[in-house]
């Protein structure tokens, strides 16, 4: 039995994952600094032991960890479970400085355990009927890609008690794509074993940002290319008022393209070669239409209380799979490369935005990366 410790409230959201494998899983503890926060999910769910401090609960007899406080704990949080011999599941993104990415990719390698960042967009089912699509050839070859995360958070600069909350300066108190694995994620999967070579950040500059005393840019734009030369644009917004979109992505190969829906009716929508002839007639097709034959026989084939772990299913996938890398002792989907890689778009974009949208090398993560190559480079 694998048995599971939680930190930080939001944690919850992979409660009915774990709970729709409770033949092989148990959630043993939930720790909060907020002890009542703590007490009520532990109530809700029948979790047993509560903890405020989180030390504790590594001393406690769990397994693995799910790490969902405030970004800029995930790694000191991560380091302290791995080398109290834990797997990891951690919410995005992986850290919040450049250090701190080598820092983890060593304690996990040291460690033997798993770490899996919990990129949940990298899970919605759509993306998933994409990528069987991609692996089909119908996209021919990719050369761009889109990720767009527009979701005005003012309303949680405030913490409860009305101190002003993590938010204020992990976020918006940063420059560039200061959250970008639900943009960058899943369009990286797509273009599979291909990786992002480099990154260059441009913003709007601050209009609202300056009404509410924030250094975050209204909007920011961080191109990355690919290794392979393809072209991958991804669009942060956290600061303008609008309706939010935040899990729009878009596609294009040589003989065929993608674009999820931005409101209004619109729907998730395929183009491929060989539809309309006539190229003034060319139409968009509902991928719906297609979703019998590519989407992932585990969706086709969930439980309903799989699909109650939410997102069509998608948060139960996610679980499933760190559960399986824990007992199969296999690399997760979304290992420590691949994490610390998406969020160093961000942490770099930063960097690039405020040397006037600088190019900027991406760092090769990968297993026993030589301090030569744990540099930025232009
Ligand atoms: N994947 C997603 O879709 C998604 C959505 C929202 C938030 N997130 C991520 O989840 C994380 C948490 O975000 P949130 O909105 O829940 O933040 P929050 O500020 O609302 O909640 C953070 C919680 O962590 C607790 N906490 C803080 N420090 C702690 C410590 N040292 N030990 C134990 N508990 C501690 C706080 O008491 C609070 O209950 C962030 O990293 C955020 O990026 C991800």
């Amino acid at each position: 039995m694998l048995k599971i410790g939680l930190v930080g409230a939001r944690s919850k959201s992979t409660v009915l994952g774990f709970k729709a494998l409770a033949e092989k899983v148990e959630i043993k503890a939930i720790c909060d600094l907020d002890e009542e926060v703590a007490q009520k999910i532990s109530k809700e769910h029948n979790i047993p032991h509560v903890f405020r401090i989180y030390e504790d609960m590594l001393m406690s007899d769990i397994d693995a960890v799910v790490i969902a406080t405030p970004m800029q704990l995930h790694v000191p949080q991560a380091i302290l479970a791995l080398q109290a011999g834990k797997h990891v599941l951690s919410e995005v993104t992986a850290g919040v400085t450049m250090d701190e990415l080598w820092w983890l990719i060593e304690s996990v390698e040291k460690s033997g355990k798993v770490y899996m960042m919990a990129e949940n967009y990298c899970y919605i089912p759509q993306n998933f009927v994409i990528s069987e699509m991609i692996k089909a050839g119908l996209f021919g070859k990719l050369y761009f890609g889109e990720g767009e995360y527009l979701h005005c958070i003012e309303d949680m600069l405030l913490h409860r008690n009305g101190q002003a909350s993590w938010r204020n300066f992990w976020q918006l108190g940063k420059r560039g794509a200061f959250y970008p694995t639900h943009s960058i994620g899943p369009v990286a999967q797509w273009f599979g074993e291909d990786r992002i070579d480099s990154i260059a950040c441009f913003s709007s500059g601050q209009n609202r940002a300056k009404e509410l005393g924030l250094r975050q840019d209204d909007t920011s734009l961080t191109m990355c290319q690919m290794k392979s030369g393809a072209l991958v644009k991804i669009r942060v917004d956290c600061m303008s008022k609008r309706p939010h979109n935040m899990s729009y992505y878009s596609l294009q190969g040589t003989k065929g393209a993608y674009e999820a829906p931005r409101g209004l009716g619109d729907d998730h929508k395929v183009w491929f070669e060989g539809m309309q002839a006539d190229s003034d007639k060319m139409n968009w097709q509902p991928l719906a239409d297609f979703y019998d034959k590519y989407l992932p026989n585990r969706f086709k084939r969930a439980s309903e209380e799989e699909k109650s772990a939410g997102h069509w299913g998608g948060d139960f996938f996610l679980v499933a799979d760190f559960v399986d890398a824990v007992l199969e002792n296999k690399l997760p989907p979304i290992d420590v490369y691949r994490a610390c890689e998406w969020t160093a778009v961000g942490l770099l974009s930063e960097l690039s935005v405020t040397n006037g949208g600088r190019s900027i090398n991406m760092p090769n993560f990968r297993k026993n990366m030589p301090l030569s190559e744990q540099i930025i480079s232009l």
